[in-house]
């Protein structure tokens, strides 16, 4: 596996390869189950998979989730290696923002990107988008891959990619998930055994909802609302539940045939998301 940390050396190592399919793994590192089915799935569709690693600090809020964000370079590297990917880009934070992040030239999706995360993270969403489209400059991948997990993130991508007329596929792949039902995250790491155990209501909290949809309910906001409640009673600190469409994240209406139903909550100071998309007409999609 070549590693590279400059754009000069990575753009240096991708024009050899042009002729072939190109596939980019973005991540931010603290490798997982759930990042290692991504590369898995750019396997499939590509014969180069590049993977980057960079914990980017401008999608980060708060300035000590950003230094707490887990790193471990050394063993994703390990991983990486042994899962055959052939490029692994490492920038430093100086190669992409060299002139600092504040007068960075930013990429935001409005409206999409101002509710339910980008509510409760305010330039969280810019961040994201000005460093995904970033690294496909640098990369210029035929495809990209990201995770259903971050079900508003993946939206926002696409979005992005459409509006600006990108010639990148964008593919999703399923959250993993843990025995109990947790979503596969780095931050899970911040958490102790007992504290994951307790997590693993979350999903429970989506299915007990999913259910509930199912069986007909139709009044989505007392729903949320007793969702809200029962994880609060659960030791969570819920910041939203939200039952929308997916393809617009609008509020659900009465008839939709499908749903996502996204929720973030805090437990022990550690922020964890997770969402269900489910059809109402049928069963679970994930
Ligand atoms: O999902 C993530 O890990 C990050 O938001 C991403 C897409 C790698 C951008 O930093």
């Amino acid at each position: 596996m070549i590693v590279c940390e400059s754009i000069a050396d990575i753009r240096q190592q991708l024009a050899a390869c042009r002729s072939q399919k190109i596939a980019l793994v973005p991540t931010m590192g603290n490798l997982h189950a759930g990042h290692l089915a991504l590369v898995k799935r750019a396997q499939q569709l590509a014969q180069k998979v590049v993977v980057s690693i960079f914990v980017n600090p401008l999608q980060f809020n708060e300035a000590s989730d950003f230094e707490n964000y887990p790193r471990s370079f050394e063993q994703d590297q390990q991983q990486l290696a042994e899962l055959g990917v052939d490029i692994l880009y490492a920038p430093t934070e100086s190669s992409l923002y060299p002139n600092g992040q504040q007068t960075n030239c930013k990429v935001a999706v409005p409206e999409l990107g101002d509710i339910l995360e980008g509510e409760c993270r305010p330039g969280h969403f810019t961040g994201v988008t000005t460093i995904v489209n970033k690294l496909f400059n640098i990369v210029q991948p035929d495809t990209a891959i990201f995770g259903e997990k971050d079900f508003q993130q993946l939206m926002l991508i696409r979005r992005m990619v459409a509006d600006l007329n990108m010639p990148i596929e964008i593919v999703s792949a399923p959250t993993c998930r843990e025995s109990n039902g947790l979503a596969m995250s780095s931050r899970n790491n911040r958490l102790s055994a007992q504290q994951r155990q307790q997590a693993s209501a979350l999903y429970q909290q989506l299915q007990v909802i999913s259910e509930q949809l199912q069986q007909g309910r139709q009044d989505y906001p007392r729903i949320q609302h007793e969702a809200m409640q029962a994880l609060q009673a659960q030791g969570f600190e819920p910041e939203y539940v939200a039952i929308r469409h997916p393809d617009t994240l609008d509020m659900l209406q009465v008839g939709d045939e499908r749903a996502v139903i996204l929720l973030a909550a805090r437990l022990a100071g550690v922020r964890l998301i997770d969402n269900l998309h489910l059809c109402l007409a049928y069963k679970t999609l994930q």
